[in-house]
């Protein structure tokens, strides 16, 4: 299989946009006020999450990215704008002074997390109206829309995103989050992961169960496809002609976080250049064996792609 060229889609991605920030230190002693590590921070790390790092997986891959998501009045909210701006993004992060951006951070201490620190607030809904208005402009501009989900409460209007999208005759794509799908009733694609897919349909007892549960779901929302990821068991693609399945193309695995992000961001910069979308999911299952491969970069090169196409076929 060939790589299509990237270089002309055109992606609007929307979502919840998160600062994954690390502090790395030395532990030396015990606090004197509580019996917990003192950790001296010697080195500070930050990388876009959540749909942030959907769009640099979009632009890495040679799309033209829009981003458009709500981060707080704050520093984070900056680190974030700076951290996906330029290059093949156009970021429309809007602020609002109501909220915190959203953030993880994480104390590490000789490779071992010592806590983990989340801070996140929904958006208001006039920031959320505002955005709404911004996406139906952006439209026009885009061949697909990513819709990514992390349950923030930053696509209060995801039903309306859709319906209008579709009106527009552009594919939509929705990483989803939570028990409640009737929210994406009428989208393209919906790639929930094992866990996700369970929490909607119930424990499946076997391949036959979960193909009849995955094709009831998508028959009762309207979709074109189901894109089931199911980490080292590969992906399961569930449409109207039925099922396909790929095995999973990691030779080693270091870092598996992210690899949702690649799989939506792969899928759609193939669907926004015309392809099929069986095309579409071999062409991301392999974009995600390289990006579990790597540690740090959770983005793949369409130069990285080229080559692991061709030790495919
Ligand atoms: N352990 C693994 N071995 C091989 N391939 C993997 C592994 N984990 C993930 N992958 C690849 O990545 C794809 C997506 O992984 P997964 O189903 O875990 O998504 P996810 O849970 O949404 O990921 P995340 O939320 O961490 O971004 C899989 O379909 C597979 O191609
Ligand atoms: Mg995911």
């Amino acid at each position: 299989m060939r790589r299509p060229d990237f270089e002309r889609a055109r992606i609007l991605v929307v979502g919840d946009v998160m600062l994954d920030r690390y502090w790395f230190g030395d532990v030396d002693r015990i606090s004197p006020e509580a019996p917990v590590p003192v950790v001296r921070v010697g080195r500070i790390e930050e990388r876009p999450g959540g749909a942030a790092n959907v769009a640099r997986n979009t632009a890495a891959l040679g799309a033209r990215t829009w981003l458009l998501s709500v981060v707080g009045d704050d520093e984070a909210g900056r680190s974030l704008q700076r951290l996906t701006e330029g290059g093949r993004i156009g970021a429309r992060l809007y602020r609002d002074a109501t909220i915190s951006t959203t953030v993880k951070l994480r104390v590490l201490s000789r490779q071992q997390q010592l806590i983990r620190i989340d801070f996140e607030d929904a958006p208001s809904r006039e920031v959320l109206a505002d955005k709404l208005e911004e996406f139906i402009t952006l439209l026009p501009d885009v061949d697909v829309v990513v819709l990514s989900d992390y349950g923030k409460g930053g696509l209060a209007h995801i039903a309306s995103m859709i319906e209008h999208a579709r009106a527009a005759g552009k594919a939509v794509l929705v990483d989803p989050k939570g028990d409640d799908y009737s929210k994406y009733r009428g989208a393209t694609v919906v790639t929930p992961n094992r866990a996700e897919l369970r929490e909607v349909v119930g424990r499946w007892r076997d391949e036959a169960d979960l193909a009849a549960r995955a094709q009831r779901l998508r028959q009762e929302l309207e979709l074109d496809a189901l894109l089931l990821t199911r980490s080292e068991e590969g992906m399961s693609l569930f449409t109207a002609e039925g099922v396909t399945n790929e095995p999973a193309q990691a030779r080693e695995v270091y870092d598996v976080s992210g690899a949702g992000d690649t799989v939506i961001a792969t899928l759609s910069a193939v669907l926004a250049v015309g392809g099929a979308m069986v095309d579409a999911m071999r062409i991301a299952n392999v974009a995600a064996g390289i990006v579990v491969g790597k540690l740090g970069t959770a983005v793949v090169t369409p130069e990285e792609l080229d080559a692991a196409l061709a030790g495919k076929i």
